[in-house]
């Protein structure tokens, strides 16, 4: 390995995320790339990071989903020469912050979608976000081994609600009960389905000519029939697969399988080192960075508190950008204009971390933190360059919190600015009295945050309901203009800082949004706090 050069180091890299609405399969097919990569021997070692229903109050399972969610952060494996690199995303929605800041991390993804349930909420929105970044896309139908809908209508409901121009690579031949295996489109073979889960290659079968009476053999003369009638349909409808229109976000290629039964992951594997995207460059505020330059840099884009409340240092994920990353070298803190060295380093594998000497862009590292990162800092050579593409979104939730325990103020201030730094949930201060407002994506957090804050701090809070429908960030075009001066008199009591100085106008509903936009028509206001 050592002799590998730089260029051919990066080049076989894949960094990716596997996105679902929760049950689709995303820890079922997780498990079995990994076994595929021999990075794991058996089926059950990756545990789900799933929030069990009914889990809200129960603190101890909180606490173990943290633990999980640090052992699967990142799971990295080599296959036929290929360093992949897994990013885990919750899938639970209350998380779906840190899904969306993982996706900044993550060189394309793959959308799990359930063949009974089709696309769900979660897979919507998910989408949209990798569809606003082009982030190369590949789709997985899973649980075919199930009763779902039909394939045609599947892709026809994948491209409208989710607004994907896919390709199917593979097709099923049946469905369910009468499941049979699948057509391979880009290798030209049928796969069939034995429904043993315990055998780990499944049969293959070459077929280069579709009217071949080897079909008819293999599946019966009604599905030979039905196969070719319906490949015929798949070539007629979907366009040919183009990599470049895959790699800039304008063409999604589907497959089909059941990740229970191991069926259709070799296939999905074996494409996706062959077409997927090695690192990309990334924008940074000041210039676009290429991966193969030489100097080091990268971001912060997750934070994870230590479990053992005796420890009080984080993990910082870091993804390298460009250039390598090595053990007790001074890089530059960027924000904080500050050298710093890391004596140990994490590098992640299947189910452990590890010491490394040095990674490469594409590649994941863990660094020991006692606070000086957070989310979205940029870490440099000695570059200012900083990396974008980390934003706020407005919170669905909001409410205030109140320190339980006057003589542990610091403690509980304290404990909010690193668990907002974690990026756990977003602070905002108001205007009027200096009050503090806890902004989340979920009701969860709230229960998480008092959890963390008595066990980690020993602060003590409690919440207030605030009626607040969205936080938008306010962009005037003119801090001097009368218009503004009199925004700021009249909305005062509406008024807000977040944790960045920005100002944020906190609405109450939909109608006084709209009455307060319409009566400032020089103010833009932003439900996300990267706008510039
Ligand atoms: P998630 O991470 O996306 O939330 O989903 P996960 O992999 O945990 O899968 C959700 C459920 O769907 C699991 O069943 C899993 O066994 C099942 N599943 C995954 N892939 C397939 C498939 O190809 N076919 C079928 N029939 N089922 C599949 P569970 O009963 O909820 O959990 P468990 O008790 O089996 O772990």
């Amino acid at each position: 390995m050592q002799n590998m050069s730089f260029k051919t180091e990066i080049e076989r890299r894949r960094t990716f995320g596997i996105i679902a609405h929760p049950d689709a399969g995303k820890t079922t097919l997780t498990e079995k790339l990994l076994l595929f990569g021999g990075a794991i021997q058996e089926a059950g070692a990756v545990k789900s990071n799933k929030i069990k229903k009914g889990a809200t109050s129960d603190f101890m399972e909180i606490e173990r989903q943290r633990g999980i969610s640090v052992a699967t952060s990142v799971l990295a494996f080599e296959y036929e020469g290929t360093k992949v690199n897994i990013l885990d995303t919750p899938g639970h929605k209350d998380f779906a912050e840190d899904t969306y800041r993982t996706l900044t991390a993550v060189d394309s993804v793959i959308v799990v979608v359930d063949v009974a349930k089709g696309v769900e909420e979660q897979t919507e929105k998910l989408v949209e976000v990798c569809r606003m970044r082009n982030i190369p896309m590949i789709v997985f139908i899973n649980k075919m081994d199930r009763e779902g809908k039909d394939a045609f209508d599947l892709l026809d409901e994948i491209e409208q609600k989710l607004g994907l121009n896919v390709v199917p690579m593979s097709f099923p031949i049946g469905m369910g009960y009468d499941f049979k295996g699948i057509y391979n489109l880009w290798e030209k073979n049928i796969n069939l389905f034995s429904g043993n889960s315990r055998k780990n290659i499944e049969e293959t079968i070459e077929i280069s000519d579709l009217e071949s009476p080897e079909i008819d053999k293999l599946i019966g003369e009604k599905a030979a029939h039905t196969l070719r009638e319906e490949i015929e349909l798949v070539e007629g409808i979907y366009p040919t697969f183009n990599r470049d229109e895959y790699l800039n976000g304008h063409q999604q290629p589907v497959f089909f399988g059941s990740a229970l039964n191991n069926f259709g992951v070799r296939e999905l594997l074996d494409c996706f080192i062959d077409i997927a995207p090695k690192p990309r460059a990334k924008q940074s505020e000041e210039r676009l960075v290429q991966p193969d330059e030489t100097d080091f840099s990268g971001f912060v884009f997750k934070i994870h508190a230590n479990m053992d409340p005796n420890h009080r240092d984080r993990l910082a994920f870091i993804k390298i950008v460009s250039g390598t990353f090595e053990r007790n070298k001074p890089y530059l803190h960027v924000r904080n204009k500050k050298k710093m060295k890391f004596s140990s380093p994490n590098a992640f594998f299947a189910e452990k971390k590890e010491i490394v000497d040095i990674s490469y862009p594409g590649d994941i590292v863990g660094l020991h933190d006692t606070g000086n990162f957070k989310i979205g800092d940029t870490l440099t050579e000695g570059e200012n360059i900083n990396y974008k593409g980390i934003p706020s979104f407005s919170p669905e939730h909001f409410r205030y919190i109140n320190n339980a325990d006057p003589l542990k103020s610091k403690q509980l201030f304290k404990g909010i600015d690193q668990l907002m730094d974690e990026g756990v949930a977003q602070l905002f201060t108001l205007e009027l009295n200096g009050r503090k407002v806890i902004g989340t994506v979920g009701a969860l957090q709230y229960e998480v945050i008092q959890y963390r804050l008595e066990h980690e701090y020993g602060a003590k809070c409690t919440y207030e309901n605030l009626n607040v429908y969205k936080a938008c960030w306010v962009e005037p075009t003119d801090i001097k203009n009368e218009e503004y001066k009199e925004f700021l008199r009249v909305k005062h009591r509406y008024l807000a800082k977040d944790k960045e100085d920005q100002l944020v106008f906190l609405a109450d509903s939909q109608f006084s949004l709209q009455m307060t936009q319409q009566k400032y028509p020089s103010i833009k206001f932003h439900f996300t706090s990267e706008y510039k």
